[in-house]
């Protein structure tokens, strides 16, 4: 055992004859922010059930904080807070009675002082006297996570935290799961399919699909592994390209019908050369692609991860809020 607020060896989760888990190793460091990247079915939230002490693994380990999920699950259930897109706030109850309720179920003493400062923190002081039924997704999310971090935990899980927030919502969730991470000393493991979010978010990513991780790293390591950016130009005339290609930092050059596409390891550090070696006369525009998450993870699949994913929680979160 080290100090890794997570480790989590050869995994292997089946429901039947279905394979959730095929052997997922990693380990989390402490402080940090991980994100588990994939689409439907991935085997996100089976991940954060096994780990939250929730269901066991069919075979391998893991421990959290120090602990193992399977032998001391008091102990990890004590040291983790956990945010799953189940509903868990009750409609009927304003944000004090919500989190009196949380604090009765974990046995959390002095619970107004905690959550007092949690309901500043997290802007939520003036409506905390409201029913939750007429919060708004992003209150609602922000009162899920305050809930979950009533009893002071280590380790926080959070499985799709964002999952049909609008842009203004998740930015500001972002925030506050960065304030939760720095400012409250919380180790985070989230799950998200979107890739701006794990981008934007993690430290680490591991980029999972059926059951198996596929690349796992910063999200800078994993941009780079797909191999350069590219720099695209629009040109109005045949130009030599023989200059270009004898650049250092020049990985590929390829032209077709009016288009020259380069690519080098880094854009800005090479688009002074490329300008130097080519008759830039003919040049109409000058386009840069940088490799995004979903590059990566078009590389690894063949497909892309938005396309392979369905919303379907919006839908819940609709029907729930027609109900009301
Ligand atoms: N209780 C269960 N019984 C049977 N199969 C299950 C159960 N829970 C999960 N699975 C299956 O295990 C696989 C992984 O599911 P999981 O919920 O972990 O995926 P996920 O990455 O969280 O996906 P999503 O993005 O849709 O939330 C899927 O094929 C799913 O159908
Ligand atoms: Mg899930």
């Amino acid at each position: 055992m080290n100090g890794n607020a997570i480790e989590v060896l050869d995994l292997v989760k089946r429901y039947g004859n279905v394979t959730a888990l095929a052997g997922v190793t990693f380990s989390v460091s402490r402080g940090e922010i991980f994100g588990l990247l994939g689409p439907n079915g991935a085997g996100k939230t089976t991940t954060i059930k096994i780990l939250t002490g929730l269901t066991p693994p069919t075979s391998g380990r893991a421990y959290v904080a120090g602990f193992d999920v399977v032998r001391q699950p008091n102990e990890v259930k004590r040291r983790v807070g956990w945010v799953s897109s189940e509903v868990i706030l009750d409609d009927d109850l304003n944000a004090w009675e919500n989190l009196e309720l949380q604090a009765r179920l974990q046995g959390v003493r002095n619970w107004r002082e905690r959550a007092t400062e949690l309901l500043k923190y997290f802007d939520l002081l003036q409506s905390a006297g409201r029913p939750v039924g007429g919060y708004s997704t992003g209150m609602r999310k922000k009162l899920e996570i305050a809930t979950a971090l009533l009893h002071s935990p280590e380790i926080l899980f959070l499985d799709e935290p964002t999952i049909g927030l609008d842009v203004n919502a998740r930015a500001m969730l972002w925030d506050l799961i960065r304030t939760v991470n720095r400012e409250f000393g919380v180790t985070i493991l989230l799950t998200t399919h979107y890739m701006e979010e794990a981008d934007a978010l993690c430290n680490r990513v591991a980029i999972i699909n059926l059951g198996k991780i596929m690349a796992l790293g910063s999200p800078a390591e994993l941009k780079s592994s797909v191999g350069g950016e590219v720099v695209e130009l629009e040109i109005e005339r045949p130009v030599d390209l023989s200059a270009l290609k004898r650049l250092p930092d020049v990985l590929d050059v390829a032209a077709s019908d009016g288009k020259i596409r380069i690519t080098v390891r880094k854009a800005d550090e090479t688009i002074p050369a490329i300008v130097k070696s080519l008759d830039f006369s003919a040049v109409k525009s000058l386009k840069v692609e940088k490799p995004t998450l979903d590059t990566v993870f078009m590389k690894l699949t063949g497909k892309r991860i938005e396309e392979s994913h369905v919303d379907y929680r919006r839908f819940y979160a609709m029907i729930r809020r027609s109900r009301r």
